[in-house]
């Protein structure tokens, strides 16, 4: 009998790690596998720029659902998910739900199925910030504590797990789908119109993206962190996709310098074009880290965490911290040419999704 898989994706970094988790279903079934799924889309992201570009660069199918839930509270988000999501298990129950990542849509939905006795999947498991004041950390840490099957990214996620009680047979150490994503679209990068516009040159500017609450919705620190990095990215241009978050506060405190180059959020193509060729990214993104990594670019985050260790211990990631004045002797490093060379991930290789499926088939398949 097919078996039925709920595939979860709500906000922009899902839509990458869902896309070939998608194409690896597909493949599975046209080879006489049982698995079937259903693409629901929470439609917590629901512009074109942060939802519809994604579906259309990466060739995801339109969602079987949208519970078209919007922008909200935390907790507006969350129970408008659930609300919704419910309903759809209730009219048709499915076999398996799948989440990836961390953001609301992952933990609504991973609570509302376990809720009916629909076991969960979790994608990117296991991974920790430690930092409770993000709203990311909360969902991982909800989302783990009732997810039947972890797949993982990272030897220190599984460690993770284990210390936490989960047992060695629903931890499956499969790698990053982000990268899948990456790798099977790199031939594709496409330069963004602001690549001519500014005659941008291969590593001779910096990419920016900024979104996370602590930097960006309180003005001075936000205000305080541009300067600083205008400042000692020197004579460079500064590329900044702006994040629908972000525009708002820097709409406010009004930072100009002929050196900026700001736009809306960028597609996929577009936006990691930029990374590949740039002499280094500034960013509080954890997955933007992971990407910077496997492309060889320096990194440079803006947080004084990370749930994604191995960016920095194997990568070209490095923690700066939120202290905006902490930037300046690493891009000292930088611009003296002493910055890390950095080396890839175990199991970051383009395969995970298809590994994934595999763990599906023999779970579900079978029982
Ligand atoms: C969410 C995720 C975060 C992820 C980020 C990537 C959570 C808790 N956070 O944060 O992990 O890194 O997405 O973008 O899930 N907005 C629009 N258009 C949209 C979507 C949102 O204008 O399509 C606006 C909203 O009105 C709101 C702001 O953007 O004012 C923030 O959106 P929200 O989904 O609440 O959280 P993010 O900050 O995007």
């Amino acid at each position: 009998m097919n078996k039925l898989i709920d595939l979860i994706a709500g906000a922009r970094p899902n839509f990458m790690k869902i896309a070939p988790i998608i194409g690896a279903l597909k493949a599975a079934e046209a080879a006489g596998g049982k698995l079937r799924f259903r693409l629901i889309h929470t439609g917590q992201h629901y512009d074109r720029n942060m939802s519809g570009s994604f579906f259309e660069q990466l060739g995801i199918p339109d969602p079987d659902v949208n519970l078209e839930v919007g922008s909200g509270t935390q907790a507006e988000q969350t129970a408008n998910i659930m609300v919704r999501y419910e309903k759809v298990l209730l009219e048709k129950r499915s076999a398996l739900c799948l989440v990836v990542g961390d953001v609301t849509s992952t933990m609504a939905c991973a609570i509302t199925a376990q809720k009916l006795g629909v076991p969960v999947a979790h994608v990117e498991g296991g991974i920790r910030s430690g930092d409770w004041t993000m709203p990311e950390e909360i969902n991982r840490m909800v989302t783990d504590a009732i997810t039947n099957y972890f797949f993982t990214t990272s030897e220190v996620a599984n460690a993770t797990l284990r210390h936490s009680g989960v047992s060695a047979e629903r931890i499956f150490f499969v790698g990053n789908t982000m990268i899948d994503t990456l790798l099977k679209q790199l031939p594709r990068f496409c330069p963004p119109s602001c690549w001519s516009e500014a005659s941008l040159q291969p590593g001779s500017y910096f990419v920016l993206t900024l979104h996370r609450p602590a930097n960006v919705d309180d003005d001075a620190k936000l205000k305080a962190l541009m300067e600083c990095v205008l400042r000692d990215t020197r004579d460079l241009p500064v590329v900044f996709p702006v994040h629908p978050r972000t525009a708002k506060s820097l709409a406010r405190i009004g930072v100009a310098s002929p050196k900026l180059i700001t736009s809306g959020p960028l597609p996929y193509l577009e936006f990691n074009y930029l990374v590949q060729h740039a002499k280094a990214v500034i960013t509080d993104s954890g997955g933007i880290t992971e990407e910077a990594t496997v492309l060889g670019v320096p990194c440079m985050t803006l947080r004084d965490t990370t749930e994604r260790p191995e960016t920095v211990t194997i990568g070209t990631n490095e923690l700066i911290g939120t202290d905006p004045a902490e930037l300046a002797p690493y891009l000292d490093r930088l611009f003296a040419g002493e910055w890390k060379s950095g080396g890839i991930p175990p199991l970051w290789d383009g395969k995970a999704s298809e590994r994934i499926v595999g763990h599906l088939q023999r779970l579900l398949e079978n029982s």
